[in-house]
């Protein structure tokens, strides 16, 4: 019997079944990576004589905008970036990385579910070839460093990598700080080697990629939450078969799932590793005096277009609806 190996295009076919590449920057076993294996599990238990699902970690196909670049081709199927990296596809994007624009985790998650993200951003993307699928949760972010930041006079002046995108880089201004923008991975050695003096992420990047190593302290001032989301190729997910994309619908709702129940537990993890492996310690800020710092970019990013406006009007609906005070959790 012979096997024909054919390659059309960007479209590759292996035997008879189609590889689906899907890319993400952190290191096996993070929430992102169960969840894309839980979407592989579903579509190969579904459509087993039709697709095969490849996820690469560890960044190992590129950056995220390298990647980003690549699903735009059609080269890689899926990709998993953060917010701040779809900036430069549409500035819609830059809503997710306004600082303290949620007032808790319940209204984040809120709207992240709602229409409005799925109606009025999701799109945005398409005539650039690519769209996004859903979300997870990648937390809230803080500083870390050498000491610990507890108002926002200890970040002053000091040089701190952010993610690329403009948005960072105008929340880091109004801290007084210095932006370093520069891509996840040349992070450690940034803290390293003293290029930068902290970063800001959530905790899993202590233990997950090991910045537990080179900063002692992480503070809590909270400033950002900021999703990752599921980047599809636009072609390839309109081209497939109806039934298949079911499979495929389902397989997105399915990771998304699962990567928030790992989500809740690794978070809980790294805590646990980075006090006892590594030293590391929690400590309170005082998030008021950050907060009040950058609260005008609220109304300079939100005033530039109706669209947005309305977008921050369905925000505060929905802080207000959550609010701390209302005695939920
Ligand atoms: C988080 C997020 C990643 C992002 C990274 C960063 O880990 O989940 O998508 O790349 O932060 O700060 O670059």
């Amino acid at each position: 019997m012979i096997f024909t190996f054919v390659s059309c295009g960007n479209n590759d076919v292996v035997g008879f079944k189609k590889i689906v590449r899907v890319s993400h920057g952190q290191p096996k076993g993070h929430p992102d990576d169960l969840g894309m294996l839980a979407f592989k599990k579903h579509i190969e238990e579904n459509l087993p004589d039709k697709y095969e699902v490849l996820v690469y970690s560890n960044g190992l196909l590129g950056d995220s905008k390298n990647t980003l670049e690549l699903c735009q081709t059609g080269a890689i199927d899926f990709v998993i970036a953060s917010a701040s990296n779809l900036e430069a596809f549409n500035k819609a994007y830059s809503i997710f990385s306004v600082p303290y624009l949620f007032d808790n985790e319940r209204a984040y998650h809120e709207f992240m579910d709602s229409s409005v993200v799925n109606e009025k951003i999701y799109d945005t993307t398409i005539d650039q070839g690519i769209r996004v699928m859903g979300w997870f949760d990648a937390g809230t972010r803080n500083f870390y460093g050498s000491k610990p930041f507890k108002t926002v006079e200890d970040v002053k002046g000091l040089k701190i990598r952010v993610q690329p995108s403009p948005t960072n880089v105008a929340m880091m201004d109004a801290f007084g700080s210095g932006a370093v923008p520069m891509g996840f991975s040349e992070v450690y050695t940034a803290l390293q080697n003293g290029t930068i003096d902290a970063a800001e992420n959530n905790e899993l990047a202590l233990n997950t990629v090991k910045h537990g190593e080179v900063s002692k302290f992480y503070s809590y001032n909270k400033h950002q939450m900021v999703p990752d989301f599921i980047v599809v190729n636009y072609d390839f997910i309109t081209s497939l078969p109806e039934e298949d994309r079911k499979v495929f619908d389902r397989a997105i709702e399915i990771a998304q799932e699962v990567e928030k129940v790992e989500w809740v537990k690794a978070v809980e993890e790294a805590k646990r590793v980075s006090t006892e492996e590594m030293g590391v310690q929690f400590v309170e800020a005082d998030v008021q005096s950050f907060k009040k710092k950058v609260l005008p970019l609220h109304e300079k990013i939100f005033n530039k277009t109706e669209t947005l406006k309305q977008i921050y009007d369905a925000i505060n609906k929905i802080n207000e609806k959550n609010a701390d005070n209302k005695g939920e959790k």
